[in-house]
């Protein structure tokens, strides 16, 4: 066993490796880079999406790009992988968003509710703009009809973890992303 393979993650399939989702968020770094001003504002949702945020904002640096950075926390009252319906944002919204054009980041799209709720509140910051962007696309899972602007990965009916997506709050260090039964 090597080191790094835990009992823990030995459960885990690999479905995309670091070099593949290197290649993905390049990518989606030069479609934000055409689609957006110089200094679009990035808002992340945590906790998922910090991982993904720390590499497509490197990348964004890499196309010439200054975006500024900040987060947002949405309660999910679910349990273990079922999703909650009733998402609520938790504290404040990101200040100064007036006439700026957002791009809101999630770790994943599933039925939808956390993504149609997040984007409800940065509609009423007087955002100028509020495109989106999801590293996995689960889109049979949707119960709300909501897309994403930029898709990184979309996948079937899975349960994914690792590059900052949790399972219970393991699994986020992985560098791969994942699938656990
Ligand atoms: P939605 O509100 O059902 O679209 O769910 C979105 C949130 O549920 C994501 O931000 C994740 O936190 C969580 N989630 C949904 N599917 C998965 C998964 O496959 N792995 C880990 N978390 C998930
Ligand atoms: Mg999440």
């Amino acid at each position: 066993m090597e080191a790094s393979e835990s009992a823990a993650e030995a459960r885990v399939r690999k479905l995309f490796d670091e070099t593949e989702i290197a290649r993905r968020v390049k990518e989606l770094a030069r479609e934000i880079a055409r689609a957006m001003p110089p200094e679009p504002v990035l808002v992340g949702l945590l906790k998922g999406s910090f991982v993904f945020m720390a590499d497509l904002i490197r990348a964004l640096d890499r196309e010439g790009r200054a975006p500024r950075v900040e987060f947002m926390r949405l309660s999910s009252y679910g349990h273990g992988r079922e999703s909650s319906r009733d998402v609520r944002l938790l504290g404040e919204p990101p200040a100064d968003l007036e006439g700026r054009e957002v791009l809101l980041i999630d770790d994943i799209l599933d039925t939808g509710h956390t993504f149609a709720t997040a984007k409800a509140v940065l509609a009423r910051s007087g955002a100028k703009r509020v495109l989106t962007c999801v590293l996995v696309d689960k889109p049979s899972r949707r119960e709300i009809d909501i897309a994403a602007d930029l898709v990184g990965f979309t996948v079937a009916d899975l349960f994914v973890v690792g590059y900052g997506i949790d399972y219970a709050e393991r699994y986020r260090h992985l560098p791969y992303i994942g699938t656990i039964d």
